[in-house]
């Protein structure tokens, strides 16, 4: 009966203790971007990808972090200690300048929580570099909410933009045949409409990857 008490007890404190992270973490990734787009982004870059504007002038490169593996298995905990401790054997170092010398120890974390988000597990792609080039080149058509809406469709004769909003728009599992849809345009790849023009000639490779993982975050109707 006690260890049944006890369990339940455990159990309840490892629920809220979940709920708590959970909450904490989310307030501290949006602190923690205006953290870095302060400072940390002059060397690391807009989407974490080591080329900030100071980036050129460093003895070394900095990381890309949209490469999941930057941070693999390493806590919070470890990123920061070895930040603030440069000679720590175990966490990484920052040769470049002292960061845990020049910031307080809570808007580094939320800086950390923010980098972490720059990533995608599993991949290499960025998800605010996605975001940026869909509102640049396909917002127009498609919406800047994914619903095939934007401002040019009600001028489009033939084939709507495609709703990225529908349930039957599914890009998980789907991701090659839509990033050839991307590179190649619909006339070549699809239903045919001359309106969804190829972008092979205009996006790079990786950029149509970090569209393609964007579109996942459309809400579907
Ligand atoms: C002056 C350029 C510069 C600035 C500014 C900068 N960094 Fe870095 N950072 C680097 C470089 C270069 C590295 C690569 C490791 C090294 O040089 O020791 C790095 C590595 C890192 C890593 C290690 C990744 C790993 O585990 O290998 C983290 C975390 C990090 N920086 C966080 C930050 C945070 C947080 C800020 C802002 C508060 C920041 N950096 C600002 C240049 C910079
Ligand atoms: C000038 C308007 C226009 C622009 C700009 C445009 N599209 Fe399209 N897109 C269309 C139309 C029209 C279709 C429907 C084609 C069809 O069904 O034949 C389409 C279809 C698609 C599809 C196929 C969806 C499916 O069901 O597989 C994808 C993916 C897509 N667009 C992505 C993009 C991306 C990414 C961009 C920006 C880089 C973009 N489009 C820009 C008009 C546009």
């Amino acid at each position: 009966m006690k260890s049944c008490v006890l369990m339940f007890l455990g159990l309840s404190l490892v629920v809220m203790g979940a709920g708590a992270a959970q909450v904490k973490s989310k307030a501290n990734v949006q602190r923690g971007e205006e953290v870095y787009k302060s400072l940390c982004w002059t060397c690391h870059g807009n989407y974490g990808r080591g080329d900030g504007p100071a980036a050129r002038y460093l003895a070394y490169p900095p990381p890309d972090l949209t490469d999941p593996r930057v941070f693999g298995k390493k806590t919070d905990q470890e990123i920061v200690s070895g930040l603030i401790d440069t000679k720590s054997q175990t966490g990484p170092s920052h040769r470049t300048m002292v960061i845990g010398d020049v910031l307080k120890k809570e808007p580094l974390q939320d800086a950390i929580a923010y980098m972490r988000s720059l990533s995608v597990p599993g991949k290499r792609a960025s998800i605010s570099a996605g975001k940026d080039i869909y509102d640049t080149f396909c917002s127009a058509c498609h919406g800047a909410k994914g619903d095939g809406r934007g401002p040019a469709a009600k001028n489009l004769t033939g084939v709507k933009p495609r709703d990225f909003t529908s349930k039957d728009f599914v890009v998980v599992g789907h991701e090659q045949q839509i990033k050839q849809t991307i590179f190649e345009g619909a006339a070549k790849t699809f239903h045919g409409s001359p309106y969804m023009p190829e972008w092979k000639t205009t996006l790079t490779e990786e950029q149509i990857t970090d569209i393609v993982e964007y579109l996942k975050s459309f809400k579907k109707k």
